[in-house]
């Protein structure tokens, strides 16, 4: 069978090279005999942030972002929120398939029996100070979780990774639970393992005084829903550092720690705590045309819109959207809602969104809902983390199991002087240009 190619020919020595055509791709490594001599280092490809290279083969995530869909290893996103826990959806993410019954009990069962943390871990979350951002308390304390477990640093043997994997899904819930209480002075909680994860965490936020904590059914299945729509995201910002940080082999728990700290940027994971402070800008359901104007007029942009893959709606936004509405009715309708439903109407309608594709993404009504459940704009990140903890380990492990992968290293441009003859101190003028 022929094989599909690219015929490429060189201006510059008038010469035709074939590059073969894999999976809509060619292999930037088949440029480097485009050469004008046996100097020329060969041709590379210049592509800042990623735009349109793949970095690597995945069969975790699948997405179409022209049609809005999204499926985990070949399950729509959909049935998997309606049907599954979000430790069934981990399971897949990391196995590859949905577990058996008695798969699930298991995994179930050794995830439950992580999730305690070490009371050095707990010491250390005691010394952050009263008003630490709770994704700074996270992504410390995962690295931190390196000193605990420096046999994880043996990153080759499967079993030993199975069970940091297993650490890290478990304790995750704990960390984030305990950035929760310190950063509102409580006690911190420890874990009750006669509880789903979802309702666990719950515990581990809420509970007071009371001897056993009680989870709301209708609260505790939206937060697994929100979990499983967070859990991956294919080649997103912190799976890429995920990959990256550990194509160095460096422990999970510090690639984590990378991973996390990339989600914590407002273009990222921090959007819904940016959406939730636009919403309290905007103010009210009439003051959007204003705001929407503004944002056109290049004063800023529309928090939790847009996406570099969706360019439709985000699969995810609409079953939150369905989700907040359950919430809703055991909290009460959070008067953002109409705020942001206007905003996302007045948007969808807007020939500079539709021209450009901008949709409401999955951080536009998380935070709507994370804030009817009671939590503050900075908890939502750390929302976001728990659950991506699963996504990144499975995309961490698929690296280091791809025989094509090696350390994560980019190639550079070029831009500064040529070699430069060096100037003794006492004789250096003054700058001649501004210093960078
Ligand atoms: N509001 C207004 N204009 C926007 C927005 C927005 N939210 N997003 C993109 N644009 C404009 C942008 O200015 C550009 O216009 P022009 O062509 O005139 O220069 C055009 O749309 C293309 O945008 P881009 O910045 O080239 O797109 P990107 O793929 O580099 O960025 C993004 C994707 C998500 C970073 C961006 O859409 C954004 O900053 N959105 C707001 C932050 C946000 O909601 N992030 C959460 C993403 S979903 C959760 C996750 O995966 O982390």
């Amino acid at each position: 069978m022929s094989q599909d190619v690219l015929n490429v020919t060189d201006s510059r020595t008038n010469q035709t090279y074939s590059l073969p055509i894999e999976n809509g791709t060619i292999r930037a490594m088949d440029l480097r005999q485009i050469k004008t001599g046996s100097d020329d280092f060969g041709l590379m490809t210049y592509d800042p942030a990623f735009m349109n290279t793949a970095s690597c083969r995945s069969s975790i995530t699948f997405i179409d972002g022209d049609r809005g869909i999204l499926q985990y290893r070949g399950n729509p996103i959909e049935v998997l929120a309606e049907h599954c826990s979000f430790l069934e959806v981990a399971y897949l993410l990391l196995f590859g398939d949905l577990p058996t019954q008695h798969e699930l009990a298991e995994w179930v069962g050794e995830i439950t029996h992580h999730t305690m943390l070490h009371e050095t871990t707990k010491r250390f979350m005691e010394n952050f100070r009263y008003n630490a951002h709770p994704m700074g308390m996270l992504v410390s304390t995962l690295a931190a979780m390196s000193t605990i477990y420096p046999e994880a640093r043996n990153i080759h043997d499967a079993p030993n990774r199975l069970l940091q994997i297993k650490r890290l899904i478990a304790k995750i819930p704990s960390i984030a639970a305990m950035s929760y209480r310190h950063s509102l002075g409580f006690p911190y909680v420890y874990p009750d393992n006669d509880l789903s994860y979802a309702e666990n965490f719950m515990n581990m936020l809420w509970k007071m005084v009371e001897p056993k904590y009680v989870a709301n059914p209708v609260m505790a299945r939206a937060l697994d829903i929100l979990f499983i729509l967070h859990a991956d995201h294919e080649q997103n910002c912190s799976a890429n550092v995920m990959r990256s940080a550990g194509s160095s082999h460096a422990d999970p728990y510090l690639s984590a720690a990378a991973a996390a700290a990339a989600l914590s940027g407002p273009l990222h994971g921090g959007a819904n705590e940016e959406v939730l402070k636009m919403l309290d800008e905007i103010g009210s359901k009439e003051a959007v045309p204003a705001y929407v104007k503004r944002v056109k007029e290049g004063h800023g942009k529309l928090m939790g819109f847009g996406h570099r893959v969706y360019k439709n709606y985000d699969p995810r936004a609409k079953i939150i959207k369905w989700t907040a509405e359950r919430v809703f009715e055991v909290t009460g309708r959070n008067p953002k809602l109409d705020t942001a439903l206007e905003l996302e109407r007045i948007a969808l309608e807007d020939e500079y969104f539709i021209k450009r594709k901008l949709y409401p993404n999955v951080d536009f009504y998380s935070g709507i809902i994370y804030q009817a459940m009671g939590f503050k704009p900075e908890m939502f990140t750390v929302l976001f983390a728990i659950p991506r903890m699963a996504g990144w380990l499975a995309q961490w492990q698929e690296m280091l199991t791809d025989d094509e992968q090696k350390i994560s290293r980019p190639r550079q441009i070029w831009t500064g002087h040529a070699t430069r003859e060096f100037i003794p101190l006492a004789k250096r003028g003054p700058l001649a240009t501004t210093p960078r």
